[in-house]
């Protein structure tokens, strides 16, 4: 075979690709992993929505491996056959010795990642100071073998990547190996061919969650929902892994703040309830394999026996299922939700300053509040993540893409990618809370600083600063991320096949998206070192500022940027 170089000329530090490309139809690329059509946790989002860029490269010779689950099986994919002999040889092979291998072949790819999944229950105490004996650790918690099988595959890979700068931080520690790439989680922006439909959209949006707080409040609206501003938190109810403490902690510190200033802006905090929603689901599984099995008994004549109905997998997981809603019963969440208990002096202060914290499980179908996530998030007007442990955390990145600000920190791994990446990241509506660095009471202040800055904007300040959110979008989709895992590829054949695939300019630091590019501070906002200092947005009392144009500053700023991710 020809010897193939691989072009990889490097702009301000991100891979741009050459038209040359891999030759794939003499390749084949899998994808290992347990979440292949399997929703344990977000690695099956990214797999997901990751697999049409994968296929647009690889087509057939892209597969997938996952585990074998009937019920997704039946409805995630479609039954083909093995799209080359190589694979078909493998898979007879297979099953002449007994394993069952279905003809079932989709998509695919290889790399290698530590994920977080039992790395939150080991790393929570803090990454930047990790000083225990990992291997006990491990073995306490029963989890040494996994630990060692994932140290083995690290320390084997020809490329270890990450997803995020702060998990690279992890694994050093944990796995002493470096990342070779670092591979962020991308999604696949959806653009409307109306420039400002987002802005439509959070509108109409807006205005059901008004309809819903009216209802609410009913008898006692007495604030203007005008001047109301709704701030939410999402995401699976770990309570100090996904800085719930840190926000409640926080909305009281606001409450204060507001109070003090006379602030006539009314927040209302919404929680996108994941939990409840896995509960659902779980219902909905069992419930229909109990009806298939009682089905089936049904039609062989017999009644069946109801203690044998279910078996063991299905008493685990509705075992944790329940084991997941019940931290809602933490002493912590109940406190705050226990909004009619009039001796406690933290929640009378709640009351007396306009906070509410409405638990909420979204549903278009619900009679209360007939929304779906997307919805919600669009109608909010910020998302606040305020996460002590997140490899990744789509729950940012996904209202960066619908033009809503959010609060996020330097320890989840999309904090980390926008604080490299963009220059003023709070002048584009990503606020980072530094949770690494400080202590748990200095980042309460910062937050509640984030929080009560973003009050005081008007609404002219938010909607420009909604469409700079939404602006950064094109740095989030996989038509632009995607690259690095294909760097990461390109790079372990080059590193297994050297003299067939030579890499031109291979200097990983270069093409580390750590380094280099950055997002520049949008046109509009001066440089002067007022401006600088501002970690907040400006706030205007008046609802309009004459000299911005938002459309000459998109356009201007697009000039500017020259943004590597031409995505066409
Ligand atoms: C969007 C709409 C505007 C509306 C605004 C409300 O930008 O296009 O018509 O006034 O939302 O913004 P607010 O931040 O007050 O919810």
């Amino acid at each position: 075979r020809l010897s193939r170089s691989l072009s990889i000329s490097s702009l301000s530090g991100l891979p741009l690709w050459e038209e040359e490309s891999l030759p794939v139809q003499d390749l084949l690329l899998f994808e290992v992993s347990w979440e292949v059509t399997n929703k344990v946790g977000g690695i099956y989002t990214v797999i997901q929505t990751k697999a049409k860029i994968t296929v647009d490269e690889w087509g057939e010779n892209y597969i997938m491996m996952g585990p074998y689950y009937e019920h997704n099986f039946k409805t995630q994919v479609e039954k083909c056959e093995p799209p080359n002999q190589a694979i078909k040889a493998a898979m007879d092979s297979l099953n002449n010795n007994g394993s069952q291998v279905l003809k079932t072949w989709l998509l695919v790819m290889s790399d290698y990642k530590v994920y977080g999944t039992e790395h939150a229950v080991i790393i929570g105490p803090g990454v930047g100071s990790i000083k225990f004996n990992i291997d006990r650790e491990a073995g306490q918690r029963q989890i040494y073998h996994r630990y060692c099988l994932e140290r083995a595959a690290v320390r084997c890979a020809h490329v270890f990547t990450t997803v995020s700068q702060i998990t690279a931080v992890e694994a050093n520690h944990m796995l002493q190996r470096q990342p070779d790439v670092i591979t962020p989680n991308g999604l696949n922006v959806r653009k409307f061919s109306a420039m400002h439909e987002f802005q439509n959209l959070h509108s109409m949006n807006k205005a059901k969650i008004q309809e819903f707080v009216r209802g609410h409040f009913y008898g006692h609206l007495d604030f203007d929902l005008e001047k109301t501003l709704f701030f939410f938190i999402a995401g699976r109810y770990e309570f100090s892994n996904k800085g719930a403490d840190l926000f409640l902690e926080s909305l009281s510190r606001l409450n204060y703040l507001l109070r003090v200033h006379k602030s006539d802006v009314t927040v209302v905090s919404l929680k996108g309830q994941a939990v409840r929603k896995q509960l659902w689901d779980t219902a909905q599984f069992v419930k229909e394999k109990f009806g298939k099995r009682l089905y089936e008994s049904l039609l062989r004549g017999e009644i069946p026996d109801m203690s044998k109905i279910l078996d063991r997998d299905d008493f685990t997981i509705m075992k944790r299922a329940i084991y997941a809603t019940q931290r809602h019963s933490l002493p912590p969440v109940t406190t705050h939700n226990m909004l009619d208990d009039s001796t406690d002096p933290i929640l009378s202060n709640i009351r007396r300053m306009d906070i509410v914290f409405h638990p909420e499980f979204l549903s278009s179908t619900s009679p209360l509040l007939p929304m779906d996530y997307e919805e919600f998030v669009r109608g909010c007007h910020l998302g606040v993540f305020p996460s002590y442990y997140e490899p990744w955390g789509y729950t940012p990145g996904e209202c960066t893409v619908m033009g809503i600000p959010s609060i996020t920190t330097n320890l989840s791994g999309f904090g980390c990618f926008m604080e490299e990446h963009v220059s003023e990241p709070s002048e584009y509506g990503i606020y980072i809370v530094d949770r690494r660095f400080r202590s748990a009471d200095e980042s309460c202040n910062q937050l509640t600083q984030f929080m009560f800055s973003f009050c005081q904007q008007s609404r002219r300040p938010r909607i420009i600063q909604r469409n700079r959110t939404e602006r950064l979008s094109d740095l989030l989709d996989w038509r632009y991320l995607g690259r690095f895992y294909m760097y990461a590829r390109h790079l372990a054949l080059s590193r297994s096949f050297p003299s067939e695939f030579k890499m031109d300019h291979l200097n990983i630091a270069q093409v580390s998206p750590t380094q280099g590019f950055r997002y520049p501070r949008p046109s509009s906002v001066p440089p002067s070192p007022s401006a600088s200092l501002h970690s907040t947005p400006h706030h205007s009392d008046e609802e309009d500022d004459d000299t911005y144009d938002e459309e000459e500053e998109a356009e201007r700023d697009r000039q500017n940027i020259k943004a590597p991710f031409t995505l066409g």
